[in-house]
């Protein structure tokens, strides 16, 4: 059941698009403090808090303070509050489980056990909002509510499934054909290769660098024909810069963000200053929209949006300002304070959140003051992109996925899981997010496999993307001046190769996973508590996953670790991918195990009565055979094992077509 309560009047998100009507009564279980601008609600002893999405620390959120802000920060470390989005929606499962959802555009803050141990607390910037509850027969049903509330995830091309290769930045055309012909030379497939910032003219969005690309039309057809698709990225800034045709026409029709006296906000990022499009007014969005055209026609298919939380160097006010303060400290002997205040005039230019209360939207007519509606540029930014691709290629699925987002934009893309590091402990909170974030929603996603920032070493690498070939974005990305991480810079090649083309086999089941959970509002990936109710030791589980209603996954995410403990909660068939190409099934109990991983084997768990198919090893998306399938059971009791194998071809849009849902039956032996 979902229940919805006003406060106050919210500024619209469109979130939720077909509201159910607004209750009179009270929010059950909650205390609602409007002076404070608070919702309180005692958690029970052993409760646990599931939700907000894209975030810091667990998959049980209780023990910290959170904030929904979209932030562009790189250092995602425990003791941070928020990350580039902004996903408000709790989930608590205790003896009677419910869901909360609060729209609201603004800053919210969750301290979920934080100040006092037992109590969660929500605070609002201001008081118009509109909260859900909802309850349900179990922490899947709510979720699969909720999803119904918001809408159908966005879906990807098929060969978005394939594996991606990014760096920032491949800087010419034969950057690129030197990354293909070596992944292609040692046989390890590969779908998509990135082109980061430098593809442009001096970081121009839709423009791209004639002397680094001079045909580019020309040189994406060569790498279709290669089996590659080439993934543009845009930001969120336009540079300011006379001839320049975007930058000219969103100032001719007033289409960029405006200061309180109507003077456009300029504020500086990748291509120095810049103006914000105004991603909140729908025709500012269709105009941006409509851009993408400029690359559509040269034969892309797929983009990444970014830097729309968005991210802001420093403003044109902010650093005149500073530059005038600076001056007073020449030849100064600064003491401790001085120094301080003289630092922060420099660090304090950077994403400062004092600068979004100096921009205004046009939200089709009613001037809103940025900071009060920050949490939406990023899903307005993908918006616009998404509806774009509806109008001017209507057949057609089209890559999308962005860095800021908001609950709302999954219906338009998918996201990245930001900037991380090539940390250890970065492809554990990988696995953490990825049931967080599909509770609100983003289906397609996954993280910078190898890390983004920082160097990679190669078992990272290696663990990592032991990991990365189960999460629907599979892509190594990494920031300019680390350690370069293509596979094949590496000395286990065969490792390497084994493991993405693991990813290959596995495709026909992800793909097929990834859209029933889009079209039923499931999640793809599920903490063990929502699936095991009752057992308290699987209710702790924070570093192993469950995929669909088949498998488990325990990934090693240590270094020097020759394999790890992976609890069972009931008993399960342990299949082990090695290097030669053989599986091994072996039946393990349920209970607690030590389980050895060499750094080029793939373990996971099959449960009990469940099927697994594999496809054939390939080169890129285009050759799986999707039809001739091997299966690998764990039977278990059962005379017959099902899998409802979701097919289509992975290019229309018919998603719905019955006829794309077979089951595949194996009868087991006597
Ligand atoms: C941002 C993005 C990153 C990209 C870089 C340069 O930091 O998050 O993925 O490589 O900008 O465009």
């Amino acid at each position: 059941m979902i229940q919805r309560f006003l406060y106050g009047s919210m500024i619209e998100t469109e979130a939720v698009l077909d509201k159910p009507k607004a209750e009179q009564g009270d929010l059950p279980r909650f205390c609602v403090d409007e002076a404070r601008r608070e919702f309180t609600y005692i958690m029970e002893e052993k409760e646990r808090i599931y939700g907000l999405g894209e975030n810091v620390r667990g998959m049980n959120k209780r023990g910290w303070i959170y904030e929904s802000r979209c932030s562009d920060d790189p250092e995602h470390l425990e003791d941070k509050t928020a990350l580039y989005g902004a996903h408000n929606f709790l989930l608590a499962d205790g003896k009677e489980p419910f869901g909360i959802f609060i729209d609201y555009p603004g800053v919210l803050t969750f301290d979920v056990g934080y100040t006092r141990r037992n109590e969660l607390r929500i605070t609002a910037a201001d008081w118009n909002l509109e909260v859900y509850f909802i309850t349900g027969e179990n922490c899947r049903d709510i979720v699969r509510q909720f999803r119904g509330l918001i809408g159908r995830s966005y879906i990807p091309p098929l060969w978005a499934f394939g594996y991606g290769q990014s760096r920032w930045s491949y800087m010419n055309e034969d950057e690129v054909r030197e990354v293909v012909r070596r992944h292609r030379e040692l046989g390890i497939p590969l779908d998509s290769v990135y082109l980061d910032i430098d593809y442009m003219e001096r970081y121009k969005d839709f423009t791209v660098n004639e002397e680094s690309f001079p045909d580019f039309a020309a040189f994406n057809q060569e790498m279709r024909e290669a089996g590659i698709h080439l993934v543009p990225i845009i930001d969120a800034g336009v540079k300011q810069e006379d001839g320049y045709p975007v930058y000219e026409e969103g100032i001719e029709k007033g289409y960029f963000c405006k200061k309180a006296d109507g003077s456009p906000f300029v504020a500086a990022v990748w291509p120095g200053k810049a103006l914000f499009p105004d991603m909140l007014n729908s025709e500012a969005r269709e105009w941006f929209g409509n851009w993408y055209q400029f690359l559509l026609d040269q034969g892309v298919e797929g983009f990444w949006n970014d830097m729309n939380e968005p991210a802001i160097f420093y403003t044109e006010d902010r650093l005149k300002d500073a530059q005038d303060k600076l001056d007073a400290y020449k030849g100064k002997n600064m003491d401790l304070n001085e120094f301080f205040a003289f630092k922060d005039l420099v660090f304090g230019l950077q994403n400062n959140v004092e600068d979004y209360k100096e921009f205004y939207h046009d939200m089709d007519g009613v001037k809103v003051r940025h900071d009060r509606v920050h949490n939406l540029f990023g899903y307005g930014m993908t918006r616009a992109a998404g509806e774009a691709f509806d109008r001017l290629v209507p057949e057609k699925r089209i890559l999308m996925f962005s860095r800021a987002s908001y609950i709302g934009m999954h219906r338009y893309g998918g996201i990245w899981q930001g900037d991380n590091k090539s940390w250890w402990s970065h492809l554990l909170l990988n696995l953490k997010m990825m049931p967080s974030l599909n509770m609100c929603g983003f289906l397609y996603t996954g993280a910078d496999l190898g890390g983004f920032g920082g160097n990679v070493t190669e078992d990272l690498m290696l663990r990592w993307l032991a990991l990365g070939i189960f999460t629907p974005l599979m892509r190594n990305h990494s920031a300019i001046g680390t350690r370069r991480q293509e596979v094949y810079q590496f000395e286990e090649i065969d490792a390497f190769r084994h493991l993405i083309g693991l990813r290959y086999r596995l495709i026909p089941y992800l793909y097929s996973e990834f859209m029933k959970a889009a079209l039923s509002g499931d999640m793809m990936f599920r903490p063990l508590a929502f699936d095991y109710p009752g057992d308290e030791r699987a209710a702790e589980v924070e570093d192993q996953l469950l995929l669909g209603n088949e498998l488990m996954l325990a990934p090693v995410y240590e270094q020097n670790a020759s394999g790890r403990y992976v609890y069972l909660p009931e008993t399960m068939k342990q299949l082990r991918f090695r290097m030669d190409g053989t599986i091994e099934e072996t039946v393990l109990e349920a209970g607690s195990h030590y389980v050895e991983i060499p750094l080029s084997d793939v373990v996971i768990y099959l449960r009990p009565n469940c099927m697994l198919v594999l496809a054939d090893e390939v080169k890129c998306v285009e050759e799986i055979d999707f039809e001739n399938l091997k299966t690998i059971c764990c039977a278990s009791g059962a005379e017959e094992i099902r899998y409802t194998y979701y097919r289509d071809n992975g290019y229309e849009k018919d998603y719905e077509n019955p006829e794309h849902m077979k089951e595949i039956r194996v009868k087991t032996k006597k």
